[in-house]
């Protein structure tokens, strides 16, 4: 099982970016399932239906979300209507939407779950006893689960891939936006990286407008961020995955910019 995962795309640089991009990546690693984060997709914040269509045209099969997940009040509208479509299963009770799906990929299947830290985060359930009941569960229809861990701290999202190491074939972080190079398999078989980084603005910071933020550091006052400008970056990883057990086998990260072009 070949999975492609491709971090946080950030407004419409991001989007042109992965339209950019995604159909390549696909055509060099041909995965059987492609995910990708788009809590920053509409405008920085948030995800609006048009553009839940948009990047599923462009090539996703799953979306995951974040601490962004609701910004775009109208989420609201058609989360429970969009099947591909997930945010963090350890948000509240009554939250709507759904925190993992089930893909089809021929006869198999695989799970993807989106989950959320807390370190520096909203207080939000425990994700670790949330992915310890929902592995459990899951556990007895495929062995296949990947795992989007949006989070802040490198510590909890180390913990979590440790904590889920040999349970599930990948803990892949996000949310950070900034990738991390300690992609590796874990002994028991998990496929981890702390952070795969994000896709949109190369000349930003974060993905936002940069002299937004050096002000805003300059004199603390509130101010209006903004999505940059300019050249684009793509970032995720590629995971492939045993057929039988479930565990990864392989784990490349991927950057791609102007200065380190695809095919290089
Ligand atoms: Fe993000
Ligand atoms: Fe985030």
């Amino acid at each position: 099982m070949k999975i492609l995962f491709i971090g946080d795309v950030v407004g419409s640089l991001g989007r042109d970016a992965l339209k950019d991009y995604l159909p390549k990546l696909k055509a060099k690693y041909m995965p059987d399932v492609t995910i990708v984060n788009g809590e920053n997709a509409a405008g920085g914040k948030g995800l609006t239906q048009k553009i839940y269509h948009e990047i599923s045209e462009t090539g996703a099969d799953v979306i995951t979300m974040g601490n962004h997940t609701w910004d775009k009040k109208e989420i609201f509208e058609f989360i429970e209507n969009a099947p591909n479509l997930i945010r963090p299963v350890n948000f509240p009770e009554g939250n709507p939407g759904k925190g993992y799906v089930i893909h089809k990929v021929g006869k198999r299947k695989i799970a993807i779950i989106n989950a959320q830290g807390r370190t520096f985060l909203p207080p939000i359930d425990c994700p670790f006893k949330a992915l310890d009941e929902l592995v459990t569960i899951i556990k007895k229809e495929t062995p296949f689960i990947f795992v989007d861990f949006h989070a802040e701290a490198t510590s909890e999202k180390l913990a979590m891939g440790w904590y889920l190491d040999g349970r599930v074939s990948a803990v892949v972080g996000t949310h950070t936006h900034v990738q991390t190079a300690d992609e590796r398999i874990l002994p028991e078989g998990t496929a981890y990286i702390t952070d795969v980084g994000m896709t949109g603005p190369y000349d930003g910071i974060l993905g936002m407008d940069k002299d937004i933020i050096i002000q805003r550091f300059l004199t603390n006052l509130p101010a209006r961020f903004e999505v940059a400008n300019g050249r684009e970056q793509c970032n995720g990883v590629f995971i492939n995955v045993d057929d039988h057990s479930g565990k990864a086998i392989a784990v490349k990260r991927i950057h791609i910019s102007e200065e380190h072009p695809l095919f290089d």
